[in-house]
């Protein structure tokens, strides 16, 4: 089959992957989020580009008039759209539709909160283990707001057996975002990173993973898949994602270690992992915890490992001072204060200064790996991921 064939993404919850411990949807419930995806994506498919005829033909002119020269930056860009009143009235329906995804999903998560914590569990698990460490600490860079206006963020608990962060991440945050793009249990970017792996080192058989920032393990479950035999671990310093995620992995047959752990400070033992990856994650800590990130990497990698981390493009590697622009919008907007920051940072000095050799770097792009829904995990035809990998000596 070619990538061409690939399924048009599906705007409507209905196609979202559903196991035993997630919420239940009720009629009102479905209409609301398929409203929300429906609002998202004429956002995005009408009203979005009209932002560029607005720079275009307004914006930038007036600012080349008025200082002789065009914008130099995304931040001119940004300070000079402000100003106008069409772009100003995108922002403004663009915010309500991200929030609207925490507003519709919170009264659905917390009218059937004590039976999600039910569900969740879990007393003789059959796949994977859970380890819970209540030393852990949050880290600064998420304990002072809500991660992309996610109510509680992913660490806020009522309780010790509380899973509501997890229920609410896996009622298809990504799923409405992305439009199903990354399937329908949103694992998309494993894939992507397996299918990857097989194509740049054919003869590398991973025997053991460890996949950080993990969440729910949405991500982490097709490496269960990816090797004969491998044993996959995922980390997270949020115990209610982790409780769910453990609870997910046993109604999905996935055998998954998760441990509360920092990556910064992972507890692992030297030389214990054969591949260490995230996704989507480094963007949601600071400098110092990716600086710190990196060197335990290259620390818990065993000679030969290779670290991989799924991300957005670098701002240096955008044509064009408006394609920066629209990518930044998450750092003003989503509350993700160090989106921006980190896709400025230079991330080969990050892997040197963290132990790996100049040479051992590899920042490359990867396409989206769409899985189907009759197993089979083909490249999409658009869309890609960028890589920032190296590889232990
Ligand atoms: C955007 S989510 C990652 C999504 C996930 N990797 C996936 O593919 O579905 C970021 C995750 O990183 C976790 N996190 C943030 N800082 C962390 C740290 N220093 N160590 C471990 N986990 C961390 C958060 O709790 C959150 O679950």
């Amino acid at each position: 089959m070619a990538s061409t064939d690939i399924p048009a993404f599906k705007f409507d919850i209905s196609g979202l992957g559903r196991h035993a411990v997630m919420a239940e949807l009720n009629h009102e419930d479905t209409s609301r989020l398929n409203y929300s995806m429906a609002f998202m994506r004429h956002l995005r498919e009408q009203v979005e580009p009209k932002n560029k005829t607005v720079f275009d033909s307004r914006v930038e002119p007036s600012f080349e008039k008025k200082n002789g020269r065009k914008p130099k930056d995304r931040h001119e860009v940004r300070k000079a759209m402000l100003e106008d009143n069409a772009y100003q009235w995108w922002a403004c329906l663009r915010r309500h539709q991200q929030e609207l995804g925490s507003s519709n999903k919170w009264p659905i998560i917390e009218r059937q909160a004590a039976e999600l914590i039910a569900k969740a569990k879990v007393k003789n698990p059959k796949y994977g283990s859970l380890k819970l460490d209540p030393t852990v600490q949050t880290p600064r860079y998420q304990a002072g707001f809500d991660m992309h206006w996610m109510a509680g963020s992913y660490h806020g608990e009522g309780g010790s057996d509380d899973v509501l962060p997890g229920a609410m991440y896996d009622l298809g945050g990504l799923y409405m975002g992305s439009g199903g793009k990354f399937g329908k249990w949103n694992d998309g970017p494993g894939y992507s990173v397996i299918h990857w792996l097989k194509t740049q080192y054919p003869d590398f058989k991973p025997k053991k993973i460890l996949d950080e920032g993990c969440t729910v393990g949405q991500s982490t479950g097709p490496y269960c898949f990816g090797w004969p035999g491998v044993e996959v671990h995922g980390i997270d310093y949020a115990a209610p994602i982790l409780r769910y995620a453990h609870a997910r992995a046993q109604a999905l047959k996935l055998p998954i270690h998760f441990k509360q752990a920092l990556a910064e400070d992972t507890g692992y033992a030297d030389n214990s992992f054969d591949v260490v990856v995230s996704s989507m994650f480094l963007h949601e800590t600071s400098h110092k915890a990716v600086h710190a990130i990196v060197k335990e990497a290259h620390r818990i990698l065993k000679p030969g490992g290779i670290m991989i981390h799924v991300e957005q493009p670098p701002f240096k590697t955008m044509k064009t001072v408006w394609q920066q622009f629209v990518m930044d919008w998450d750092t003003h907007n989503n509350n993700e204060p160090f989106w921006g920051p980190m896709h400025d940072m230079d991330l080969e000095d990050v892997a040197v200064k963290g132990g790996f050799k100049k040479q051992d770097v590899l920042q490359t792009y990867a396409p989206f790996v769409t899985p189907l829904d009759d197993g089979r995990a083909v490249p999409a035809e658009r869309g890609e991921w960028f890589f920032f990998t190296a590889r232990k000596r």
